[in-house]
């Protein structure tokens, strides 16, 4: 959604936001120094695609490993990436190696897990198992040439939503794209960060929603929809009522069930006709 945005509007400031440290620190990255980026993703790809299956999976949970046990000092990278944001500089081609190598791990990890997915357990370690992929484009440099592009007019932060209302006034658009609410209780998966985003978070979201609205600003949320389970549940109605209330199909394949992969309905939620 934003790159579309970015690419088919000319928009005088932009801002993207997010709690996920490892998400901000790549997309950082991406921004002030995908060269280096490129040059280790690149290595990477072409040392795991020499090797036969089986070694391309020992393969990835050595990465995962290095992942998951690298020691990241998080508040040092969130104050370094604030700064940058106050003083508007991009130009950051010196960011430790360490991070460097953080965001070409998580980088491959997307490209070479199970359907793609981000999920973390309670004690914060990735544990997405291997996917199998005949062969998986994992250093797309064009795309990510073209996204730091992007990135390059964007303000980048780490935090909770809440954060962001220090940007916004009546000439924002906003796009709110948070954890979808599961749709039975064995579809739990809310947790792309330790933190699990639960029914209460979705109401807060709902004020902070309210709250965008009261700005002046335009408000766009998606989220599941919770009809498609049962046609009696109204969650997203009542917290969202008064406002525009539309349900589009929508193609899913991320179920571990084949069966329930396809078209399903969700809920696009604003604040306008
Ligand atoms: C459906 S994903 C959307 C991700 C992103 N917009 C994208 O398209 O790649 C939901 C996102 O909400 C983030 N999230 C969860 N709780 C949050 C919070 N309290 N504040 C901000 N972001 C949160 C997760 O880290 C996750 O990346």
């Amino acid at each position: 959604m934003y790159f579309y945005l970015k690419k088919e509007y000319q928009i005088l400031e932009s801002y993207i936001s997010d709690n996920n440290s490892d998400l901000i620190l790549t997309y950082n990255v991406i921004k002030n120094c995908s060269k280096y980026l490129i040059d280790i993703l690149k290595e990477m790809e072409t040392q795991h695609l020499l090797k036969a299956e089986e070694k391309r999976k020992e393969n990835y949970y050595t990465i995962r490993d290095a992942y998951n046990h690298q020691e990241v000092d998080y508040q040092e990278l969130i104050n370094y990436f604030d700064i940058s944001n106050d003083i508007g500089s991009s130009d950051h081609t010196r960011l430790p190696l360490e991070w460097i190598k953080r965001a070409v791990y998580f980088i491959f990890l997307n490209k070479t897990c199970y359907n793609g997915l981000y999920r973390l357990n309670s004690n914060g370690k990735f544990n997405v198992p291997f996917g199998r992929y005949k062969n998986p484009l994992i250093c797309d440099e064009e795309n990510l040439m073209e996204v730091q592009n992007i990135l390059k007019t964007t303000v980048i932060f780490q935090g909770d939503f809440s954060k962001s209302l220090n940007y916004i006034n009546e000439e924002s658009f906003v796009y709110l794209d948070p954890p979808y609410r599961p749709l039975n209780s064995t579809s739990n998966f809310t947790s792309y960060s330790t933190g699990r985003f639960n029914d209460d978070s979705q109401k807060k979201l709902a004020e902070f929603f309210k709250e965008i609205d009261r700005r002046g600003a335009r408000v766009m949320l998606s989220n599941s929809d919770p009809q498609n389970q049962d046609e009696q549940d109204n969650f997203f109605d009542e917290l969202y009522c008064g406002y525009e209330i539309e349900r589009v199909a929508a193609k899913r394949n991320i179920n571990r069930d084949a069966k329930k992969r396809g078209a399903i309905s969700e809920l696009i939620i604003r604040n306008y006709p």
